[in-house]
């Protein structure tokens, strides 16, 4: 069987960090994203970029409405990726809903149940498929895309923050009980990223999220691939831990602003 990568919500911004960081690394990827035609589009310019490497890329979303996730897709998608002769040696899971525009007592409780659906129930779906896999393959890793609001709220933001910090809870569970099985399942939390969304507003981005960094400036997807890289290539004996990228946003009391 062939070693692969599968990373999740990857046809944008982050997302294409990591796949390309894999893809120069010579390891075989499968990515995913909920458009045909992004998926399509992005699976092209992958392979012309790195003509070495096997890319497939497969649309899924994660639900079926804000209360159900889709299951089948993920069983679906599995099946297809056995019969190819693909073995998920690293699991990924990036795609997230962002849960922006959810505000106290306006929202319905469907927009909740929707994040939470997405960032833990659909992850845990996911990695149970891919575990079950390198359970029988003699071991494998998951790597979880989380983020430093699972310790340090930011306005508007409860359902992703709740995700997020749920996300750790189930991050350490999963390595507890598949350690036996030499599954690895560690988190990467990054503070803000530079993604599309940095473009619609620079004013903000380009002014508060630097200023308010000890390290001076904030991350950019390579960042995050290279901590995701590090779980994945390096630490063999690392599970259930976390890894900070947000230039040491977190570490403060309250932040410094540089003038
Ligand atoms: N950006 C930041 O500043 C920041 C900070 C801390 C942590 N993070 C975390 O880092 C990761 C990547 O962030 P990003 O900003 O690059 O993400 P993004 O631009 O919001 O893209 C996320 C991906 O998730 C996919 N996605 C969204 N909802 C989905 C759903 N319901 N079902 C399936 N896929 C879905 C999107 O698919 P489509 O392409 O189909 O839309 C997209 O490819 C996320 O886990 C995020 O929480 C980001």
């Amino acid at each position: 069987m062939e070693k692969y990568v599968l990373i999740t919500g990857a046809c944008i911004n982050t997302g294409v960090a990591m796949v390309e960081r894999f893809a120069k690394e010579g390891i075989n990827v499968v990515f995913t994203g909920r458009s045909i035609e992004k998926v399509h589009g992005a699976e092209n310019e992958y392979r012309r970029k790195f003509p070495d490497v096997k890319i497939y890329g497969y649309h899924i979303d994660s639900l079926i409405d804000e209360r159900t996730v889709d299951e089948k897709s993920v069983c679906k998608m599995f099946n297809d990726i056995d019969e190819k002769g693909i073995f998920i040696e690293t699991v990924v899971l990036n795609a997230a809903d962002q849960g922006l525009g959810i505000k106290s007592f306006e929202n319905p409780l469907t927009d909740f149940m929707r994040v939470i659906n997405t960032n833990m129930v659909w992850n845990y779906c996911i990695s149970e498929y891919a575990a079950k896999r390198m359970k029988e393959n003699g071991g494998g890793n998951i790597i979880f895309i989380n983020s430093n609001t699972a310790y340090r709220a930011i306005p508007d933001r409860i359902a992703y923050s709740a995700s997020k910090g749920g996300q750790l809870g189930m991050m350490r569970a999963m390595a507890l009980d598949w350690g036996k099985y030499n599954i690895r399942v560690n988190a990467v939390l990054p503070g803000m990223i530079k993604t599309d969304r940095w473009e619609k507003n620079p004013e903000f981005y380009n002014n508060v999220p630097s200023r308010f960094t000890p390290i001076g400036d904030v991350a950019v997807g390579e960042d995050v691939a290279d901590a995701v890289w590090y779980f994945a290539a390096h630490a063999r004996n690392t599970t259930g831990a976390e890894l900070v990228v947000d230039g040491g946003n977190t570490i403060q009391l309250y932040p410094i602003i540089n003038n």
